[in-house]
């Protein structure tokens, strides 16, 4: 093979995909299950995206278009991390509608999507070879996001080892953290910041009030930076659905983390927030950091001109902010939209008796289908993933990145096709599941 042109980290960039299922996704979002049109069609469940209410959030942004002339300052540079009226708006919109407490604007920045952000805390938070805590199961491609760029390298903390041990909520204490720190600590690892997403990927569980206080205490007293990564503040299930109800018996409190950021005003805190899954546009690509550090902020302004948000996009979301009545009613059809798409996958799971997390939030269910497994390894988790899809063109992610060491274990994105499609997609797991057992018992 001929000798690279590129830089040692260009050439290990040729080598590191973002996930290994977007090849798949691309083939199988080609080929599309319709009833008539398409029956032997797919059903890519695996990519976050939330499609359910770009119909209402697409025809208001039609009529901002058609009714508004575009201000001069869209077509020029603006602030790095956000044009003052749009850091203004978010402002406005987080205190209402996510963080119920006051954002002051100068504490927040905003970055082409959360990706860019998590990057950008990796690079001002740590030196390269640092670690990063994540409770796992978690959100795969956080791996590249704080390691490409930043070297940061990422410490999966297992609490558990069964899906229905999370019947309650996630399971991460103070006493786990303490542990993992020391046994890092003990290799000559530094950790420098413990990562959480509230509502969690993939999980779809909650910290509640009291756990989150512990744990940012906790954080704080080690000098230890804590980010909650909030993207799925408002991609809330309806727990109190008459379909639902049951699976959540107990008292439920929590709140923002911005609440813990104001009350213990700590540099070691910051949060993160986003348009990508509880607005559906991952393609416009707007990420929020919001931090008291006031160091932290200078450093990610000075640093983050690489990945600063479309002014034609901060313009139109702050256009879409402005008008209180229309987010009041997107809100309330997103989250609506998104727990009777949970139902019509959990209702069937709950048939065919497959263990899954309990979500309160987020687009997933994470599903564990390890009874069909040959063995609890990589290899047999990617053979069981292919067969679902080869044979019944349901498309899941595997567990395998997520950093659990449970393998069988299988995310689905609930929120990406409509609900007769979604519907389909559950008949053929359904239909998957009950072929295996069944051949199952023939062999025995
Ligand atoms: C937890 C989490 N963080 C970040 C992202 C990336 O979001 P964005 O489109 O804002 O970059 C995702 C997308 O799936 C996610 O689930």
């Amino acid at each position: 093979m001929s000798e690279s042109t590129l830089s040692r980290r260009g050439e290990i960039a040729t080598t590191t995909e973002l996930r290994t299922d977007m090849a798949l996704f691309f083939e199988a979002n080609g080929d599309l299950w319709h009833k008539k049109k398409n029956p032997d069609g797919k059903f890519p469940l695996n990519l976050a995206e939330n499609n359910q209410s770009w119909d209402l959030l697409k025809s208001k942004m039609e009529d901002i278009l058609k009714n508004n002339s575009i201000p001069d300052w869209v077509s020029n540079y603006t602030g790095i991390i956000g044009h003052p009226s749009f850091l203004e708006s978010i402002a406005k919109f987080m205190s209402k509608h996510v963080t119920r407490c006051k954002i002051n604007p100068d504490h927040l920045g905003a970055s082409a999507g959360s990706t860019a952000v998590i990057e950008l805390c990796a690079w001002v938070l740590c030196n390269h070879g640092d670690v990063a805590i994540l409770p796992a199961p978690c959100y795969p491609v956080y791996t590249q996001d704080i390691k490409m760029k930043a070297g940061v390298e990422r410490y999966d903390l297992i609490t558990h080892h069964d899906i229905s041990e999370l019947k309650s909520g996630p399971l991460l204490n103070t006493g786990h953290l303490a542990t993992a720190v020391r046994s890092l600590n003990q290799k000559g690892k530094i950790v420098k910041f413990l990562l959480l997403t509230n509502p969690d990927n993939p999980t779809g569980l909650v910290y509640s009030d009291t756990q989150i206080i512990q744990i940012a205490n906790w954080c704080v007293k080690n000098k230890i930076h804590l980010i909650v990564n909030e993207l799925y503040a408002l991609s809330t299930i309806d727990t109190s659905h008459k379909d639902l109800k049951d699976a959540y018996p107990d008292k439920f409190k929590n709140q923002s983390f911005a609440q813990v950021i104001h009350s213990m005003n700590s540099d070691y805190l910051h949060m993160i927030y986003g348009f990508s899954k509880d607005f559906g546009i991952s393609g416009m690509r707007i990420g929020i950091v919001y931090s008291k550090n006031e160091e932290f902020l200078k450093a990610y302004n000075n640093l983050a001109a690489p990945h600063m948000v479309s002014n034609l996009t901060q313009w139109i979301v702050q256009e879409v902010l402005s008008d209180k009545n229309f987010l009041k009613r997107y809100i309330k059809k997103n989250i609506e939209s998104l727990t009777q798409s949970y139902v019509t996958v959990t209702k069937t799971l709950d048939k065919i008796k497959i263990p899954y997390a309990p979500s309160r939030g987020s687009l997933f269910v994470w599903m564990d289908l390890s009874e069909f497994l040959s063995e609890n390894t990589e290899e047999a988790e990617q053979v069981l993933w292919r067969a679902l899809y080869d044979e019944q063109g349901v498309l899941l992610t595997p567990g395998t990145g997520f950093g659990h060491t449970k393998r069988g274990q299988f995310r689905l994105v609930h929120s990406f096709l409509k609900e007769n499609a979604l519907k389909e997609a559950v008949k053929r797991i359904k239909k998957f599941v009950e072929n295996k057992r069944r051949k199952n018992t023939e062999t025995k």
